[in-house]
């Protein structure tokens, strides 16, 4: 199929970004998005312009390095699935799609489709690593940052309850438990904002976590403020 893809240029991170038409651009249906984007490029470069910049990994869905918003959604149409593994069954010879980067205050955009996702690594630092690795990894986090992109309030909440819910059984101590989540909790607020219970995280996670993980921030907030209580 041919399809006109508006994609998003930007060339800092000061710029004005705006959406530039890439026409005629090749497709199939068993491409990804990122393979999409590696179409785009050889239309561009074909044209004489220069290539798109996007963050680019594994493509088997394992990194969390790819991530793009495509027609207003992160990472892409296809449900719990990470932009490197979304396919193009949603659409048709003709069609037109909007890529643009993942939005969010906490990830700035860097060149194109390209962003600064590093407020994840600052908030699992705290928990240090590599245990917040292992934590993330035990639950299947990719640490793509999609939850925070497809939140109206840029939200980390998804991300930052699964990491809480997975680190106790990792702590040596209780003192070490609760010192680690503590600053988690403070990283993740001057981070990102805060969560509204909308939900819009678990449509997009490409773990398929669940809503209930957001659970573990209350818990460990009242645990900071009580610690006899919640021992
Ligand atoms: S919780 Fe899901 S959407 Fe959020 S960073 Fe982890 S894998 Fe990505
Ligand atoms: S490129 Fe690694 S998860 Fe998409």
């Amino acid at each position: 199929m041919l399809l006109t893809i508006h994609v998003w240029r930007q060339a800092t991170a000061e710029d004005d970004g705006e959406f530039v038409a890439v026409s005629p651009v090749e497709a199939r249906e068993d491409m990804s998005i990122l393979d999409l984007l590696d179409a785009v490029n050889e239309t561009l470069i074909r044209q004489g312009d220069d290539p798109v910049s996007f963050d680019d990994g594994c493509r088997e869905g394992i990194c969390g390095k790819c991530g793009v918003t495509v027609d207003g959604v992160p990472h892409g149409p296809d449900k719990n699935q990470a932009s490197c593994t979304q396919s193009l069954r949603a659409y048709r010879d003709g069609d037109e799609i909007f890529i643009e980067p993942m939005r969010a205050g906490s990830f700035p955009v860097k060149k194109d489709l390209s962003v600064d996702k590093k407020a994840l690594r600052r908030v699992a630092k705290e928990a240090k690593f590599p245990v917040a690795l292992k934590a993330l990894g035990n639950a299947g986090c990719i640490s793509c940052g999609a939850c925070v992109a497809a939140c109206p309030n840029g939200s980390g909440q998804l991300y930052v309850g699964t990491l809480l819910k997975e680190l106790p059984p990792l702590a040596k101590t209780p003192e070490e438990r609760n010192e680690r989540s503590s600053k988690v909790l403070d990283a993740a607020e001057h981070e990102f904002g805060p969560c509204s219970l909308l939900g819009d995280c678990t449509e997009v996670c490409p773990a398929g976590l669940p809503l209930e993980n957001l659970t573990a921030v209350a818990r460990e907030n009242l645990r900071r403020m009580n610690p006899e209580k919640y021992s």
